[in-house]
């Protein structure tokens, strides 16, 4: 049974930073017991400055890319060279280095015109790739990593409020229709969220203030936002937070 863990950094270039060296301890702890490094990326914008200090950052150089397997969270429902595709978002922080081996990169064909053939391709992928029983929790893929972020609203990957996808509990990865973007996102499910071996929140800004003091100390009993249902079943849940995001927590926690 792992933990929920919350830490504050000064800015966003101090929290990408810790983020860095976060992701690099527990690739080489993970490869030293697994001999691999399972890694779901986040997309939106928070996370660039740690993609982009992964590949260009010499305090990374030895990152054990060569052991290390990339996926995504989740992704928009457009071809990987629109502006929102967090594919392009990704290829151009970290993939441009080159240091991913391709057939190291799983990434969602997001731009089929069907969003549920998209989400039912990425978790056959996912079935192919986590086939070994010793890589699955409770037959769900068990991540070394997954790095998630959170809207001011309270969703994370493509989990938002109202939503079918929150009710789900046997697939992996679905299309999600979300209301407010009259649009359908694809998405890992909670059951494999919360499969991980280590889940980190990156959240940054002051415009997730309130959602953070709702999740931390008004509603922090209940599920009233998505967020809220990340519970690792066997791992540790662990906030990285910007000062600005953080302003309206009280100190004590
Ligand atoms: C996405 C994300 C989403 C994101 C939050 C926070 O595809 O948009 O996966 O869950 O993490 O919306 O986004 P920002 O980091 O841009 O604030």
């Amino acid at each position: 049974m792992g933990g929920q863990f919350r830490y504050v950094y000064p800015d966003g270039e101090a929290l990408a930073q810790a983020a860095a060296t976060e992701v690099m301890r527990i690739a080489h702890n993970s490869i030293s017991a697994r001999g691999i490094f399972t890694l779901a990326l986040a997309g939106g914008s928070t996370p660039k400055k740690l993609y982009s200090l992964l590949a260009n950052d010499p305090a990374y150089r030895q990152f054990p890319w060569k052991s290390t397997h990339l996926f995504f969270g989740d992704e928009r429902h457009v071809a990987p060279t629109h502006l929102d595709s967090n594919y392009l978002m990704i290829q151009s922080t970290l993939l441009s280095s080159g240091l991913v081996p391709s057939s190291h990169l799983h990434r969602v064909h997001a731009e089929l015109p069907d969003a549920e053939q998209a989400a039912v391709d990425y978790e056959v992928e996912l079935h192919m790739f986590f086939n070994d029983p010793a890589m699955r929790l409770n037959g769900f893929p068990r991540f070394d990593l997954i790095l998630l972020g959170m809207g001011p609203d309270g969703h994370t990957a493509s989990l938002f409020p109202g939503s079918k996808g929150l009710e789900e509990k046997e697939r992996w990865v679905i299309s999600n229709w979300v209301e407010k973007f009259k649009s359908n996102r694809i998405t890992f499910t909670f059951p494999v969220l919360n499969s991980a071996h280590e889940v980190y929140l990156l959240v940054a800004g002051a415009d997730k203030a309130d959602m953070l003091k709702e999740v931390f100390v008004q509603r922090s009993q209940e599920h009233a936002y998505p967020v809220q249902s990340v519970e690792p079943i066997d791992g540790n849940k662990v906030w990285m937070l910007d000062t600005a995001a953080a302003e309206r927590l009280p100190q004590t926690h």
